[in-house]
């Protein structure tokens, strides 16, 4: 499945999920713009994808519309178009009950996971409406499909991740841009790692139907398929990739 042509932008690619998929991308032929806030882990990635296909780091921070403006020119101006997107830049912010919510927190992580994925989307549309297509898969989680005690703020952006993605979908499918979502369940990612201590995660697994963590890898297949012509009926939807965790 080699795709030389085809041209994907993939947000939060620094790390994790996105790294994961950016690379996926470069191994089924694709160039990638590797979209991130983080110049070290940005460069960092491009010269370890490098080896694989042409990408390029291009620094920008989702949540500020203006950077997110510049960095879609930046990759049409480099590749001439966008075929695929991936949203995946995302934070996880703190946790706690809604009691102790903060202004702070919930603006922080609404600002990059909603808000910053709007923006995203807003101006991918904008060029594929002038290529005359495209598919664009958002990073919601399954923390937007069930509620998570103690991650209400975090919830509440995934869930609004997968509005916005149906909304959107219906809106362009007319158009040849088919708009879908992908929901991770527990990946072992450096942003997991972080948030969660090892002893944490056990706990976690040891209800979980899979018993284990996914892979960034999984999530990129996942992506990958959304993204291609193999998925060309497929809009508006919510794909859980989460070993069951979300099933009822
Ligand atoms: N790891 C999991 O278990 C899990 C589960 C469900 C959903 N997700 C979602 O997957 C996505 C990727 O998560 P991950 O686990 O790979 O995390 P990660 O922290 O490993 O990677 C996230 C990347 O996004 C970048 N980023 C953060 N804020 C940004 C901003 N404002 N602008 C541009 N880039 C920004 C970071 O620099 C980083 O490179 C997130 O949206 C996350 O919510 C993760």
């Amino acid at each position: 499945m080699s795709n030389p042509s085809q041209v994907a932008f993939v947000t939060g690619a620094g790390s994790g999920i996105g790294q994961a998929t950016a690379r996926a991308f470069l191994s089924r032929g694709y160039s990638v713009a590797l979209v991130d806030r983080d110049v070290e882990l940005g460069q960092k990635t491009q010269a370890e994808l490098g080896e694989l296909g042409d990408c390029t780091f291009i620094a920008c921070d989702v949540s500020d519309e203006s950077s997110v403006e510049h960095a879609v020119e930046a990759a049409v101006a480099r590749y001439g178009r966008i075929d695929a997107a991936f949203n995946a830049a995302g934070i996880n912010g703190d946790p706690g009950p809604v009691a102790e919510a903060s202004s702070d927190n919930w603006d922080r992580v609404m600002n990059v996971n909603l808000k910053g994925l709007m923006f995203c989307m807003k101006h991918q549309i904008r060029q594929m409406l002038g290529q005359g297509g495209g598919a664009i898969v958002n990073c919601a989680s399954s923390a937007g499909l069930v509620g998570v005690a103690g991650l209400s703020t975090y919830a509440a952006s995934k869930h609004g991740v997968v509005g916005l993605t149906r909304s959107a979908a219906l809106e362009y499918v007319r158009s040849n841009i088919r708009i879908n979502a992908v929901c991770p369940g527990m990946i072992d990612t450096p942003m997991w790692r972080r948030s969660i201590s090892p002893e944490l995660t056990e706990q976690l697994l040891a209800s979980d139907p899979s018993g284990r963590l996914g892979q960034p890898s999984e999530i990129a297949e996942a992506v990958l398929w959304l993204c291609s012509s193999a998925a060309s009926f497929v809009a508006g939807h919510a794909l859980s990739v989460d070993g069951g965790m979300t099933v009822d």
